[in-house]
């Protein structure tokens, strides 16, 4: 192809993209002049776009996905070898990786025993909510039904996880929502709700009796939890709000289910966001890092005691998880899902995690000492939040223009950050930082001698 005909084809994809597809969380208006990047390659922590721009991805794909990087070819050989020899079949038979990834993950997860596989966070959260709405039905005569969420949190894009969801910008035009699911407050300390406090971890926790007690406890099937909040502002949890929510759990018979999309795969250092707190989850639901991106697969995790109560009663027709797939039977998914662990497990990945996110937050807390407009930076392992404020004495936000531009300025250096998006009113003031778990250290340093300099010029 000439270099003509070359530039001719970019400008006619570039066109077809603006002619034809409908970008998530846009506003298209703003592309009628310049049409959104579109991404052509990408190899370890860096991508191009279709100008030939290079990027250092500090975000994993925009979305905390692509944990093992961009380019694996052994991740698209095994992609390739399962496809060709078994695409798909429904998930009432089983398949080689889907059975071999089962395992291989559940060794990760003591006290679980079983996998169900979809597509999507979203939709491997409705698996959950559905168990539960059915465990209500199987032992407590349908009374057990309402599930808990927190302000902040976010569970996916179906009108029932919007339901369970706890930011208002996402949801605001798409009730009316799923009945049965309740709110209870955030727990981020830096916006403490009860004034300067010690205990504020286990204050925040409190909030889950208030609510369960205004509800009635045996209405209460479930409470649904990030581990760390992830789009709602890179939200660790207080110390000791995790012992608390367990406790409380415990006395009111509340099943725990823990949201791992974002979390999990290594992403904080560990296999699994809820390691740090010493949580024994009953469900935990797991998508975006368990194949990198290279294929779609979500997962919905269980113990063996609700497991049990599915398979109990041949006798009832309706006695077991009546819920259908299609694309969880997608071997794609599973084959590519165990190349990623392997990955993961080979490389060392969730150890690197750990050590280049601590040097990471020693770096985030410089930035914070040298600029006044960071208020308050979070996070654990390769996830990380900065919290920019106008002032910090009041800690008033700083308006999300201003957060928007230093994510610009940043990809204009070729460094691409996120920020908390149509999330919270007012609170849209956070930049998010996710690399990839094979990030170094040098890499740090460009992302954050990029936002030193952001930071600078707002
Ligand atoms: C914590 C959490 N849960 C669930 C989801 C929904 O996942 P998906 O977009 O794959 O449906 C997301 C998406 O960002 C998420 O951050």
């Amino acid at each position: 192809m000439s270099a003509v005909e070359n530039i001719l084809d970019l400008e006619k994809i570039a066109a077809a993209d603006r002619d034809s597809v409908w970008h998530h969380l846009a506003q298209h208006k703003s592309f009628e002049q310049t049409g959104p990047m579109i991404v052509v390659e990408g190899k370890g922590m860096r991508i191009r776009d279709i100008n030939g721009n290079e990027f250092l991805d500090a975000v994993s794909g925009g979305l905390w996905t692509v944990n093992v990087g961009y380019g694996r070819e052994s991740i698209a050989d095994a992609v390739r070898e399962q496809l060709v020899k078994m695409c798909f079949f429904a998930n009432s038979a089983g398949s080689i990786p889907g059975a071999q990834f089962a395992a291989a993950l559940l060794e990760k997860m003591p006290g679980l025993s079983r996998v169900y596989f979809s597509n999507s966070g979203s939709e491997a959260n409705e698996k959950a909510y559905k168990i539960v709405r059915q465990i209500a039905h199987k032992k407590y005569d349908g009374k057990k039904y309402k599930i808990i969420y927190r302000e902040r949190d976010y569970h996916g894009t179906t009108i029932t996880t919007l339901s369970s969801g706890g930011q208002n910008e996402r949801r605001a035009q798409y009730g009316p929502y799923t009945p049965g699911f309740v709110e209870m407050p955030h727990c981020c300390e830096y916006r403490s709700q009860y004034g300067e406090i010690d205990n504020y971890g286990e204050r925040a926790a409190r909030e889950l009796e208030r609510v369960v007690l205004e509800e009635g406890a045996d209405t209460v099937g479930a409470i649904v939890l990030e581990p760390i909040t992830a789009g709602g502002g890179a939200i660790t949890p207080p110390e000791g709000y995790w012992e608390t929510i367990q406790e409380i759990c415990q006395k009111y018979d509340i099943l725990i289910h823990i949201d791992e999309v974002v979390c999990g795969m290594g992403r904080t250092g560990k296999w699994f966001g809820y390691e740090h707190y010493g949580v024994k989850p009953d469900i935990v639901t797991l998508a975006k890092g368990v194949a990198s991106g290279y294929a779609a697969i979500s997962c919905t995790v269980t113990t063996e005691d609700i497991f049990e109560l599915f398979k109990s009663d041949e006798s009832d027709p309706l006695d077991y998880f009546r819920d259908v797939s299609t694309f969880g039977g997608c071997a794609a998914g599973a084959a590519a899902a165990l190349e990623n662990m392997r990955i993961i497990e080979d490389e060392s990945l969730v150890e690197n995690a750990a050590v280049v996110g601590d040097y990471m937050m020693g770096r985030l807390l410089e930035l914070q000492e040298k600029h006044i407009c960071v208020g308050d930076v979070r996070g654990k392992g390769l996830f990380a939040g900065i919290e920019l404020v106008k002032d910090r004495a009041s800690k008033e936000p700083i308006d999300e223009s201003v957060a928007a531009k230093v994510v610009a300025d940043c990809s204009a250096q070729g460094v691409l950050v996120g920020k908390t998006n149509r999330s919270i009113t007012g609170y849209n003031n956070t930049i998010a930082l996710s690399p990839a778990l094979i990030a170094a250290e040098s890499d740090i340093d460009e992302i954050i001698a990029a936002l030193d300099i952001a930071l600078r010029r707002i």
